[in-house]
C-alpha cells in the first residue's frame, strides 16, 4: 500500500471533477509538521493558476468533490489553497496490519515493470580491487536490489577490464616467472605487487619491455597459448573480486561478468555501423566522432575517439559495443551506470553517439548514476600512510577489527565467536552504510569513527535499533496476534504512519539512484520508535495496550530488516 499514491489519484480525481484540466496533478507531500496533518496536497494553486480561478475557491470545490472518508479523519483548507490531510487512525492501523501478515510488507510490485541493466563494480582486472571501486560496488548493489524487489527485472553486468596493453607485461611476467618454475597462482596472491614487479621490469629493462609489446600483440590475434596464459591470468584475477563480493555481501557473481574482452569481435561493426551512420570524421589518422553538444571550455567540439590510427580501439569503442548488446540481446528498456563522475564525459559522449548511430532507440533510459571521490579525512582522495592506493579487501579486514574492538568493549561476555560474526556484519555494514547515505554526487570524506559510532546516521545505530527490539520479545514471550493495533498516543501515532512510508523512500531511490533517502528514512523511523519506546511503555502495559505496542515494535524490526536488506546489510539478533 502506498499512502501518497492513493491520496494522489483521489485529490487529482476531485481536482479534475472540481473544474481543473485532466492532466492536474495533486503533487501530494508528507507534511513536516504535525498540525498541519500528515499530507498535504499542493497542485490545488497550480490548477487554481491554469484555470484563473481564486485558489482557495478551487480549494473548496475540490473539497466537495473528494472523497476520502474511509482515509481521512478531516480535511483542511489552509494558507493560500493546501488541503492539510489527516488520516484516520482506524484505516491506518487496518494497513499496518496487513503490512505485518505480508511478507513484503504489504508493498505493490510497479504497475509497469522494465528491464534494466545495472553496470557497476567493472574492476580492471589487472591489478586488485581498491578503494576506488568500492562505491560503485556498494551503490549499484542497492539498486539492483530496490529495483528488483518492487518488481522490475534487473540484470547485473559487471564490466571488468581484462583487456589492453597492460595484459602484456603482465603476461609477460608471468611468462618469465613460469619459465624459472615459480609456482604461479603463489606470485599472483598479491596481484597488486605481481602488478608492481611487471610494470618495474616493463619500465627498466628494454627487452622484458619488447617482450610484453609482443604479447599484446600475440594476445589480439588470438594466439592460443597466449591466450591461455592470460586466462590463468583473469581467472585468479576473478577469484580475488569474488572474495571481495562475498565479503561485502554483493549479489555479483560470475554470471554477471560480462568483460570488455567480450565485445571484441563486435568492434569492427560498431565502427562501420558509425561509418554508415555517417558519423565519422578522421582527424589525425584517428576515427572521431563529433557532436555539437559536447564542447569543452574554447568552444571547440571535444571528439570521441573510437579507432587509433594505429587500429586500435578504445574504451568508447566497447561501450558502444556494450550498449548495443544490451539492447539487441538484453532488451533493456533502462541502463544505469554507477561510474566515478569524472568519467562523465566519456559516458554522455557514448550515449549520444549511441542514440545518434540508432544502437538504441531514442527511449531506452541512459542515466549516468555519477559519484564522487572517496577522500580521507584530510580532504584528500583516500591513500595509505606512504602514499599508495587502499586495497579493498584491507580496509575490510580493518573495519572488522575496529567492529570486534568495540564489540569486544561493550559485551566482553559474549564468546570471541560471536563476537567475531557480529564484527563482521557491524563493520562490513558501516563501510557500507557510510558511503550509501551520503549524497551520491559529492565526495565523501571516510572517517572510521563516525561509521562505527551508535550514534547518529550510521549502521550500527540502525543494527543496534532492530537488536533492542529483538531483545523486547526475548522478555515478552509470544504475541497475541488477534488483538489490533491500537494507535491512541501522538508517538505511537507517529510511528504508525512513518512506518508506512518505507514506499515513498523506496520510489524515490529507484528514480534517481540515490539511497541515500532510504538511509535517511531508517534513521527517522528509527528515531520514531525510540521516542515510542520511551513515551510508551511497552512491557509494562495492560494486555490490549501491550499487544498493540508490541506489533507495532515487531513491524518496526520488520521495516528496519527489509530497508537494510535492500541497502544489502544485515541485522543481528544480539549486538
Ligand atoms: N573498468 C572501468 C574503470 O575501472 C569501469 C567500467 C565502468 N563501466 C563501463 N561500462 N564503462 O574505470
Amino acid at each position: 500500500m502506498n499512502i501518497r499514491q492513493l491520496l494522489d489519484s483521489r485529490v487529482s480525481q476531485a481536482l479534475i471533477a472540481a473544474g481543473a484540466p485532466n492532466n492536474a496533478s495533486a503533487v501530494i507531500k508528507q507534511s513536516n509538521r504535525p498540525e498541519f496533518g500528515h499530507y498535504q496536497a499542493n497542485g490545488v494553486m497550480g490548477a487554481a493558476k491554469q484555470l484563473k480561478m481564486n485558489p482557495r475557491e478551487l480549494a473548496s470545490k475540490v473539497l466537495e468533490a473528494l472523497e476520502l472518508d474511509d482515509i481521512a479523519e478531516k480535511v483542511e483548507i489552509a494558507g493560500p489553497g493546501f488541503l492539510n490531510i489527516h488520516l484516520k487512525m482506524e484505516w491506518l492501523s487496518q494497513q499496518l496490519e496487513l503490512a505485518l501478515s505480508n511478507d513484503k510488507l504489504n508493498i505493490n510490485q510497479v504497475d509497469k515493470p522494465q528491464t534494466v541493466v545495472i553496470d557497476y563494480s567493472g574492476p580492471n582486472l589487472a591489478k586488485e580491487m581498491h578503494v576506488g571501486h568500492l562505491r560503485s560496488t556498494i551503490i549499484g548493489d542497492a539498486l539492483a536490489r530496490t529495483l528488483a524487489f518492487v518488481g522490475h527485472k534487473v540484470i547485473r553486468q559487471n564490466h571488468v577490464g581484462n583487456w589492453g596493453t597492460q595484459f602484456g607485461m603482465l603476461l609477460a611476467h608471468m611468462n618469465s616467472l613460469k619459465t624459472s618454475g615459480e609456482e604461479l597462482s603463489m606470485q599472483l596472491s598479491d596481484l597488486e605487487g605481481f602488478y608492481r614487479d611487471a610494470k618495474k621490469r616493463f619500465d627498466n629493462e628494454p627487452e622484458f619491455a619488447e617482450t610484453a609489446r609482443d604479447y599484446v600483440v600475440k594476445l589480439q590475434a588470438g594466439d592460443e597459448e597466449c591466450l591461455a596464459l592470460w586466462q590463468q591470468f583473469i581467472d585468479i584475477s576473478l577469484q580475488h573480486c569474488d572474495d571481495i563480493y562475498s565479503r561485502l555481501n554483493v549479489l555479483l557473481t560470475r554470471d554477471d561478468v560480462m568483460p570488455e574482452s567480450a565485445y571484441n569481435d563486435d568492434l569492427a561493426d560498431v565502427i562501420k555501423d558509425l561509418d554508415k551512420a555517417g558519423l565519422l570524421t578522421e582527424d589525425q589518422g584517428a576515427q572521431c566522432v563529433f557532436l555539437e553538444e559536447f564542447k569543452g571550455k574554447d568552444g571547440k567540439i571535444l571528439p570521441a575517439i573510437v579507432q587509433k590510427s594505429d587500429g586500435g580501439y578504445l574504451y568508447a569503442t566497447t561501450d558502444l559495443a556494450a550498449l548495443r548488446y544490451r539492447h539487441n540481446t538484453l532488451h533493456a528498456d533502462r541502463i544505469l551506470y554507477f561510474v566515478d563522475a569524472r568519467q562523465s564525459l566519456h559516458l554522455n559522449q557514448v550515449f549520444a553517439i549511441a542514440k545518434a548511430a540508432n544502437f538504441v532507440p531514442q527511449e531506452t533510459q541512459l542515466e549516468h548514476m555519477a559519484f564522487g571521490t572517496m577522500m580521507g579525512k584530510d580532504g584528500k582522495p583516500f591513500k595509505t600512510r606512504d602514499g599508495g592506493t587502499v586495497k579493498l579487501i584491507d580496509l575490510l579486514t580493518k573495519a572488522e577489527q575496529r567492529a570486534f574492538d568495540l564489540v569486544s568493549e561493550i559485551n566482553p561476555d559474549l564468546s570471541e565467536d560471536e563476537r567475531q560474526s557480529i564484527a563482521h556484519t557491524v563493520g562490513i555494514g558501516a563501510v557500507k552504510y557510510a558511503d550509501l547515505s551520503k549524497n551520491r554526487s559529492s565526495d565523501y570524506i571516510f572517517n572510521w569513527d563516525t561509521m562505527l559510532s551508535f550514534e547518529g546516521n550510521t549502521a550500527p545505530y540502525l543494527q543496534y535499533a532492530y537488536a533492542r527490539i529483538q531483545s523486547i520479545f526475548r522478555k515478552a514471550g509470544k504475541i497475541d496476534s488477534s488483538v489490533p493495533i491500537h494507535l491512541n498516543e501522538p508517538a505511537e501515532q507517529q510511528l504508525g504512519v512513518k512506518l508506512l512510508q518505507l514506499i515513498e523512500a523506496i520510489e524515490l531511490v529507484v528514480k534517481d539512484g540515490t539511497p541515500n533517502i532510504l538511509c535517511n528514512y531508517l534513521f527517522e523511523l528509527a528515531g520514531n520508535f525510540m521516542s515510542f519506546y520511551e513515551a510508551c511503555p511497552i512491557l509494562k502495559a495492560e494486555n490490549d495496550i501491550k499487544n498493540s505496542r508490541l506489533k507495532l515494535a515487531k513491524l518496526t524490526a520488520k521495516t528496519l530488516d527489509t530497508g537494510l536488506g535492500l541497502l544489502g546489510i544485515d541485522t543481528l539478533d544480539k549486538m
